[in-house]
């Protein structure tokens, strides 16, 4: 029988992996979100206070989702949340939407999040506290780091490199046996054919806006 589960922060994110937690007939013990009042409902589920409302419940009885997501250029509360709780022996639960194909030797770490649609094929390892967002393929033996955001719909050819707080961006698509460097930005739509050094960030051409003239 799995642990009830606790959800850090009440966002967009968070309204999504709830959404997956409650097709999972998963038990729901509350969200922690310090911008909510403690006692009101936030998708249909108390708000228990704070962050450390957390400490009210033992590490043995409960597992953690972080509710939290990820935009490029935010300021790591997502990992901070994870590196907090997960220090404290708190586990987060590993989470897959069932519409996910998962290939049967995929590795995925503590706190993977894999959200509706996507597929993941043979071989590929993803680490703590990971999403790969709606829709996004992962082919055959990627590695991926640590922090990791895999925006919806982008495409990592086989055997990509990833390292730890890279952002993939909405769409991107990088082709196969790439590295990208740890906490590089790919921007949304970018096509990446080299690799990418550390602290980078990728920008495509941008789509050329006319007005239309009737
Ligand atoms: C790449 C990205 C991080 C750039 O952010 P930034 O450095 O703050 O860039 P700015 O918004 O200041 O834009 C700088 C310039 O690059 C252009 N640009 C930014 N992102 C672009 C993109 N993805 N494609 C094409 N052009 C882009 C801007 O239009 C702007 O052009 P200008 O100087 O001619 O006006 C961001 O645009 C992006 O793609 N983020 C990914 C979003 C995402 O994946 N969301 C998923 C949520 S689930």
């Amino acid at each position: 029988m799995t642990k009830p589960i606790i959800i850090l922060g009440g966002g967009g994110h968070a309204k999504v992996l709830i959404d997956i937690l409650r097709r999972l007939n998963c038990r729901l013990v509350g969200i922690v979100d310090p911008n909510q009042s403690v006692g009101s409902v936030l998708h249909g589920l108390n708000v228990l206070g704070a962050d450390n409302a957390v400490f009210n419940y033992s590490a043995a009885e409960v597992e953690l989702i972080n509710g939290v997501g990820s935009l490029p250029k935010d300021k790591g509360l997502r990992a901070s949340l994870f590196n907090t709780f997960n220090d404290k022996s708190y586990h987060f639960k590993t989470l897959v939407d069932p519409t996910a194909f998962i290939a049967a030797d995929v590795e995925l770490s503590d706190g993977v999040q894999v959200m509706a649609g996507v597929i993941i094929q043979a071989g590929t390892k993803i680490a703590e506290n990971s999403i790969v967002n709606s829709g996004a393929i992962i082919e055959h033996d990627c590695r991926i780091g640590r922090h990791v955001h895999i925006a919806p719909g982008a495409v990592l050819s086989g055997t990509v490199e990833v390292g730890d707080y890279v952002h993939i961006g909405t769409g991107a698509k990088i082709i196969q046996s790439i590295s990208i460097g740890a906490g590089s930005i790919i921007g949304a739509g970018s096509v990446v054919t080299q690799d990418i050094a550390c602290s980078q960030i990728v920008y495509p051409p941008r789509s050329k806006i006319k007005s239309i003239e009737r």
